[in-house]
């Protein structure tokens, strides 16, 4: 088995992001958008912010207070949106409930939109013909790619079917020429068809939702579960101790597909300063 090591996998790609910038002098501009107090949004933003740093980029945060109005959030983006210094912005999800999501994120400037959340870069996307990728499920290709694990021709489970992450990876999994299977919680027989997955990909947010009973032998898991276990540590959705035992490449949490969703918004951010700025 080969622990798939996502740390060093996103050091290189934002150390080649970070060379890229020192040696042309550029200045790409992200601004974190967080609303509320949501402790996990917390320490993502603060790991975007700090990636920025490292980087070399500039950042801006705007820590906006739970009871922010929709009127107040859009007036921002809108400022954004016209800001030369900021190339990409990112409104961190989950809104507090009183915002309309959808709206905020058809907001930002499809220029801008280095999360690939709007629903012209999600058409792109399906096309196959994108600028921005979709962060998580393109760190995952990333880190499949570093590891030379071919994925053409193979099943490919992706368990979850959220717009940020379970869709897109499918079209990624499929643009790559993988047979792609989408399960979700209506599914009937989840074990029988990840028991047929050569690569099993879990964006469910349920501790447990992978056991090794649903796991072929050599098979490759991919976690990108993050949830929080009794003591308060982070926990993936893949019962990691077992499943261990049957996969021939796993992704561990924290450490697997985390630090790869930040190194593709970097990347993002970069591309859309080069498109803003006209630079090939
Ligand atoms: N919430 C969970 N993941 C993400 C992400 O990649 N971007 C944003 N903006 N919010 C999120």
């Amino acid at each position: 088995m080969t622990l798939i090591d996502g740390k060093t996998v996103a050091a290189a790609v934002k150390d080649r992001i970070a060379e890229e910038v020192k040696e042309n002098g550029y200045t790409p501009g992200l601004a974190v958008i967080i609303v509320g107090n949501d402790p996990a949004s917390r320490v993502y933003v603060n790991n975007k912010k700090k990636a920025c740093e490292y980087c070399g980029f500039h950042s801006e945060e705007y820590a906006l207070a739970e009871n922010t109005t929709q009127g107040e959030l859009i007036a921002l983006i809108e400022k954004l949106n016209c800001d030369e210094k900021i190339d990409g912005i990112l409104c961190q999800l989950p809104l507090p409930k009183h915002l309309d999501e959808k709206a905020v994120i058809e907001a930002i400037s499809p220029a801008k939109d280095v999360d690939a959340f709007c629903e012209a870069d999600v058409g792109k996307v399906m096309i196959g013909n994108y600028t921005f990728s979709p962060c998580t499920p393109a760190g995952v290709m990333e880190l499949l790619k570093f590891y030379n694990i071919d994925v053409s021709g193979k099943n490919a489970v992706v368990i979850g079917r959220s717009n940020i992450v379970g869709k897109p990876m499918a079209m990624l999994l499929l643009h790559a020429n993988a047979t792609v299977t989408i399960c979700h919680s209506k599914t009937q027989n989840l074990k029988e068809i990840c028991r047929g997955a050569d690569i099993v990909v879990s964006a469910v947010g349920r501790i447990g939702a992978v056991t090794a009973d649903m796991v072929k032998e050599g098979a490759v898991v991919i976690d990108v579960g993050i949830n929080r276990n009794a003591e308060g540590k982070l926990q993936g959705d893949v019962d990691f101790e077992n499943v261990k035992e049957k996969a021939s490449f796993i992704t561990p949490v924290p450490g697997g597909v985390g630090p790869m969703t930040i190194a593709v918004l970097m990347q993002n951010t970069l591309k859309a300063y080069k498109s803003n700025k006209k630079i090939k």
